[in-house]
């Protein structure tokens, strides 16, 4: 982009980046659950235990895990909206969690985020060139009119709207078109880091894939770093660098994002895999096969109540002993980062290599005994 007005406040650039952009180290955050239980206090929901992973300046991670397993909190948590038990989480090199307010502006600047709703978060009764344009205003001083206008127009061009819908307003625009709104609205500001917490997950297939596309061309041309949150593991994976699967709070398998989809070390995300729907009937039968394998309808136990061990354990189905006693640790795994599955360090000892075959020979001796099973019910 052109014509970059002053910033009011220091812009981060990547070459002044010694190492990540962003990381979070050991991050917790508990909830107070509402309400008394037989007069006393119920215990807290912990929505996030022990997270950590980073992020390099001009990449993507990518977020994924069930509805509720804490990713929302975990970008909150970075945004600082809301207060954490303990972990640090550093935006190159400095605690955002000791950001000073004089320092807020600062910070604002260099993370923004885009959410699901871009129809709760774009202000209707303003067009576009307010909406997109403020953020100019309150960082850089440029006072409203032609001068901002060509600034908002140029960002309407990185998101590949044409320069009418600087008079349009929200209500005007399909919900591709604000989410591109939204995202020229992040960009007004050059941050260094945007978090996009379902951003794509409420349009249609075709314009999910043409807003991706937006997102890339942007990280290509203006190396922002994004962390891509999603419950659908497909897309995640399609647009991220490294990748972190979430369950009950746990990042429970982070590394490079194509390995870890080639080859998972973590049987949740082997689930994730298979439940991933397949074009060819052949693949589709057998991830539906390994599927199978899998406690489908067991209820996951409840944050506020979280079990000693391994939160997957009533799920899982090459669930060891150890597995109701310990939670896991994370363990270094093929794929650069780690995994917290005790296969890796007991019982069959995988050391951080794939599941996948473990579990396909779990899941054909379960099917060849259950056939059994059929089988002797059906003699007479
Ligand atoms: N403000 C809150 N008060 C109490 N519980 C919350 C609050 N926000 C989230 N939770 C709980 O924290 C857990 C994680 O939620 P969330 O981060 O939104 O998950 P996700 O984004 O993965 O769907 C859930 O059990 C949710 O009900
Ligand atoms: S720790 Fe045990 S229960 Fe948990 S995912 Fe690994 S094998 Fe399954
Ligand atoms: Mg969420």
């Amino acid at each position: 982009m052109t014509d970059t007005p002053t910033a009011k406040t220091p812009m981060l650039r990547s070459q002044d980046i010694d190492g990540a952009l962003l990381e979070v180290d050991d991050l917790h955050v508990h909830f107070a659950s509402r309400g008394k239980l037989f007069g006393t206090t119920p215990p807290p929901v912990k929505a996030v235990n022990g997270v950590s992973f980073s992020i390099a300046p001009e990449k993507t991670f990518g977020l994924v895990g069930e509805s509720g397993s804490g990713k929302s909190t975990v970008a909150r948590a970075i945004l600082q909206l809301v207060d954490i038990q303990s972990g640090t989480i550093r935006l190159a090199g400095d605690d955002v969690t000791k950001v000073p307010p004089r320092d807020e502006l600062d910070f604002r600047k260099n993370v923004q985020a885009v959410l699901q709703d871009p129809f709760s978060s774009l202000n209707q009764v303003h067009q576009t060139r307010t909406i997109v344009g403020d953020g100019i205003t309150r960082h850089y001083g440029t006072k409203a009119g032609a001068a901002r206008d060509e600034r908002v127009g140029l960002l309407l061009d990185a998101v590949g709207l044409s320069r009418e819908f600087l008079d349009r307003y929200p209500y005007e625009m399909s919900g591709g078109q604000r989410q591109r709104i939204s995202i020229a609205r992040a960009l007004a500001v050059e941050p260094r880091l945007i978090i996009a917490d379902e951003a794509t997950s409420a349009l249609d297939v075709s314009i999910q894939s043409q807003v991706i596309n937006v997102l890339r061309r942007i990280q290509d041309d203006s190396g922002v770093s994004f962390l891509f949150i999603a419950h659908d593991l497909e897309v995640v994976k399609h647009v991220s660098h490294d990748l972190g699967v979430m369950y009950l709070g746990y990042l429970v398998e982070k590394g490079d994002a194509n390995a870890i989809y080639d080859a998972p070390t973590h049987p949740y995300t082997e689930m994730l895999i298979a439940s991933i729907p397949m074009p060819d009937p052949g693949v589709q039968a057998a991830r539906r096969e390994l599927r199978q394998t899998f406690e489908d309808d067991a209820e996951p136990p409840s944050p506020a109540n979280l079990p000693p061990g391994c939160p997957f354990e009533n799920r899982c189905p090459v669930a060891m002993d150890i597995c109701r006693e310990v939670m896991p640790e994370p363990t270094p795994a093929h794929h650069g980062g780690d995994v917290r599955c005790h296969l890796h360090t007991s019982g069959p000892e995988l050391a951080g290599e794939s599941v996948v075959e473990f579990i396909k020979t779990k899941a054909q001796s379960k099917l060849s005994g259950s056939q059994r099973s059929t089988d002797k019910s059906s003699t007479p």
